[in-house]
């Protein structure tokens, strides 16, 4: 689960990308986000290479919204990957990092007009539609701006989410590939959207999008939905969206990186052919496995359980609260010494509920102790909140022994920097 090139060190304890994790909370606090950066660029890299091995024509986008920090943006960049945004503010901070608008894609179900007119202002290279509300809105923002008209710049690409009546085996709240969902049109509404589309000058309809869910553990749900969108007809590209699963755990077996892409690509051979353009778009894929959160415990309380509670909490890493998800936990100093002691590792925050893991075996764990939690770098820093008004952790990439902070930690200042009165 951690990142590549952790170790043990010397000192027998946790390092991350050559940096000591105790003098990480030394050097910059806790709780942090520690990003081992060569895990991001060996992730980055092992989806393209898998990818470019089995299929000519293809991008692999960043699915921002896992970790929308303008440091990784920047090395995903540079390791050339395009861009999938999702808001007006994921738009800004993917330009900001250095990314080419035109391998932007546009996506939402409730983009805003001023959303659609910064992106297409930008020169985002598609926009993905997801309802009629959505296509009229974009086609009359682009006609306005002249799109598609013989002086004016050509059409605005688009792709058409399609809900493909497929549902992955994931909490409910992260699947959107089944019918009744809020997202995308359903078959029979994308054959009517595909053909209104060749109604008009101004949007250029290049093909199909569809991501069925988030953290799926298994190939099948994505071999089908390639299935069921190839009944819309032919088009030049499809965007068969993200959802790879991660390991939080020991016990969690998530397929490789490689057999994923194998699996999508050869169902994009066999349903759509050869000759399309295929993009990916991974987030938690690319992401997770690269961050540790460090913490420090400040207290340890003996009931009925041991409750260690930690400088951080819900208010750095939501993803128990919101969907019951686990994780693992060690102590930083001593990551390899036994656990002498079952705990619920607890946050700091008024709610019972702000549990970060339940039934962590911990080595005497004790006040100062640095608690380690790994693959946090997605949905972590994203899902981050100012609940009881605890200032955001920072963000602090580590490489080759030299740990440079990319994040500052978010100051009391901060907290009222947007009070007007
Ligand atoms: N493409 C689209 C259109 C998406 O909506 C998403 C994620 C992705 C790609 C990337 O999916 P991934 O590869 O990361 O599974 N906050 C939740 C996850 C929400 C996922 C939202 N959409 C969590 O922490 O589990």
């Amino acid at each position: 689960m951690y990142p590549l090139g952790t170790r043990v060190n010397e000192r027998g304890r946790l390092e991350i990308g050559g940096c000591d994790a105790v003098e990480i909370v030394e050097e910059f606090g806790s709780p942090t986000y520690v990003v081992a950066e060569d895990d991001l660029r060996t992730r980055a890299r092992a989806f393209g290479q898998a990818i470019a091995s089995r299929h000519r024509d293809y991008d692999v986008l960043f699915a921002s919204k896992a970790f929308p920090c303008t440091a990784v943006y920047r090395t995903l960049a540079e390791e050339g990957l395009g861009c999938d945004v999702a808001s007006g503010g994921e738009l800004y901070l993917a330009l900001r990092a250095g990314f080419d608008p035109a391998r932007i894609y546009l996506h939402g179900n409730a983009k805003s007009e001023a959303e659609l007119q910064e992106a297409l202002e930008a020169g985002v290279g598609q926009v993905v539609l997801d309802s009629f509300d959505d296509l009229e809105r974009l086609a009359r923002i682009a006609a306005e701006l002249g799109r598609g008209t013989a002086a004016g710049p050509g059409a605005q690409e688009v792709l058409l989410r399609v809900t493909p009546g497929v549902a992955g085996d994931t909490h409910h709240a992260i699947s959107t590939g089944q019918v009744d969902s809020k997202f995308g049109f359903s078959i029979e509404e994308a054959a009517e959207a595909i053909s209104r589309l060749q109604g008009g000058s101004e949007l250029k309809l290049v093909g199909l999008h569809c991501h069925i869910g988030s953290q799926l553990m298994e190939l099948e749900p994505f071999r089908w939905a390639v299935q069921a969108i190839s009944a819309l007809g032919d088009f030049p590209v499809y965007n068969l969206g993200g959802g790879l699963g991660v390991a939080y755990t020991a016990d969690q077996h998530p397929p490789k990186a490689a057999d994923y892409v194998g699996a999508v690509v050869d169902a994009a051979h066999q349903w759509l052919g050869e000759d399309k353009r295929l993009l990916l778009e991974p987030g938690r894929a690319l992401v997770a496995n690269s961050t540790v959160t460090l913490y420090t415990v400040q207290t340890v309380t003996r009931n009925v359980s041991t409750w260690v509670a930690v400088d951080g909490g819900m208010s750095d890493n939501l993803r128990p609260m919101l969907y019951g998800a686990t994780y693992e936990a060690l102590i930083a100093d001593r990551p390899l010494a036994p656990g002498t002691e079952v705990c619920n590792l607890v946050g700091k925050h008024c709610e019972s509920g702000d549990v970060l893991v339940r039934d962590v075996s911990l080595a005497a764990p004790s006040p100062g102790d640095v608690v380690a939690t790994p693959v946090t770098g997605a949905y972590g820093y994203a899902l981050a909140n100012n609940y009881n008004s605890v200032p955001r952790p920072p963000v602090v990439f580590c490489r080759d022994g030299t740990a440079r902070l990319v994040v500052r930690r978010e100051t009391y200042e901060d907290l009222a920097a947007r009070d007007v009165d």
